[in-house]
């Protein structure tokens, strides 16, 4: 079997180490080899259990090794020629030179170094099972619509392939100051561009990759976890199980009863509302979860008899299909508004934006030339008719 990863990502404060790292520890325990590795720059894994965790692979117990990735020590050892390209262009604008620590506050530079650690650990077939710890809810979408973003980008404006590089680099030039990058740079950067797609198909592929949320059972993460539900699918991610952690347990005496019967509301909420996805359990446990042991008990009690890296639920989030002669692409969006949404064929490219997100799907050839003509919802999902 190649490698699962499995990310784990909600609001703040949820419980999302916790569960990631009793994931890693159950798993670990029953002699999975496991790399559990955070990408939430404030990072806490090393707290979750009680022991020093660097910014490379470090043995936590048996089977088990951890990281928190270090933007600065991605792109000093990973990105030597797209730095000097950098510090080139800088220069020509009479800028200082840059250092790693300039470039790591670049825009796109902790997504795009975060997955290339992910993509190497992937592709070097090391680990039975890659847990993410991931940064509450707005960053983790950052990071997850980062290849999409960037390598239409690239596709679009950049001229990655080297032959374009020829063709284009007498042309800029002429144009002006600025500095086209040599054939190591362009080397980097199509390196940069084949693994970002790499990556985005790896992380989309249900047989592989799986993403799970993580709750309170309150109604501002729930709010949350819908949101991040919706946009998770935009982006064609494998969403299997939701964890409703932190649970009041019976017998919490009177002060509690209150928060309880909230609690059972939302609760309510939620299995309606994910009634798609395995939903787990988990309560207010007497004290931190922290250190192994305690995770490793933890993780038991969530998974129970249950593989944590088995694949509770499978399934597209797109389908197209052709119903009585017309052309309709089928598209799993739950909590959506219709009104918030923009959708267009351009190009052959269907763009759905929502708010502030745009998704691209690429059109297979029956499609390119249609444009949409309707949309409705029907049991969560957006049905678009192409004509
Ligand atoms: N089921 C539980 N019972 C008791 N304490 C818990 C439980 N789950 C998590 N905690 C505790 O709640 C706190 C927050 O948990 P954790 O750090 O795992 O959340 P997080 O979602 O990763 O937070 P952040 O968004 O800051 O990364 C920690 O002190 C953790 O030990
Ligand atoms: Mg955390």
């Amino acid at each position: 079997m190649s490698t699962r990863i499995l990310l784990y990502t909600g609001k703040g404060g949820v419980g999302k180490t916790s569960i990631a790292a009793s994931t890693a520890s159950l798993l670990s325990s029953r002699g999975k080899k496991t790399l559990v590795i955070s990408t939430d720059p404030a990072h806490s894994l090393g707290d979750a259990f009680g022991t020093e965790i660097g910014a490379v692979p470090l043995k936590i117990a048996e089977n088990l090794f951890g990281q928190e990735i270090s933007v600065n020590e991605a792109i000093n050892s990973h990105w030597a020629e797209l730095k000097g390209y950098l510090t080139g262009l800088f220069q020509s604008q009479g800028l200082d030179p840059v250092s790693a620590e300039e470039i790591a506050t670049l825009p796109g530079f902790d997504e795009a170094a975060q997955l290339l650690y992910l993509l190497e650990y992937y592709e070097g077939k090391k680990y039975d099972d890659i847990i993410i710890d991931s940064a509450p809810t707005g960053e983790s979408l950052k990071l997850l619509s980062f290849p999409e973003a960037m390598t239409w980008y690239m596709d679009k404006i950049f001229p990655v392939g080297r032959l374009a590089a020829k063709l284009v680099r007498p042309v800029m030039n002429t144009i002006g100051p600025m500095p086209m990058p040599n054939d190591e740079v362009f080397k980097s950067v199509e390196r940069l561009y084949s693994a970002l797609r790499k990556i985005r198909d790896v992380l989309t592929n249900s047989n592989i990759s799986t993403i799970r949320l993580v709750t309170n059972p309150d109604r501002m993460s729930f709010n949350e976890t819908k949101r991040a539900y919706t946009y998770l699918l935009l982006y064609g991610y494998p969403v299997d199980s939701i964890f409703v952690n932190k649970i009041y347990q019976e017998n919490t005496g009177n002060f509690f009863s209150g928060w309880r019967n909230a609690q059972e509301e939302i609760i309510k909420g939620i299995d309606y509302s994910f009634s798609d996805l395995n939903i787990f359990k988990i309560p207010l446990l007497n004290s931190e979860p922290i250190g192994f042991e305690k995770l490793r008990e933890m993780g038991g009690r969530i998974y129970g008899m249950n593989d944590p890296d088995k694949i509770f639920k499978k399934g597209s989030n797109v389908e197209f299909t052709k119903e009585k002669g017309k052309y309709f692409v089928k598209f799993k969006l739950p909590f959506a508004d219709k009104k918030d949404m923009n959708i267009y064929n351009k190009g052959g490219e269907l763009i759905l934006e929502l708010g502030n997100w745009k998704r691209v799907l690429y059109l297979p050839a029956a499609y390119v030339d249609k444009n949409p003509i309707g949309a409705e919802f029907i049991n969560g999902y957006l049905n678009i008719e192409m004509k």
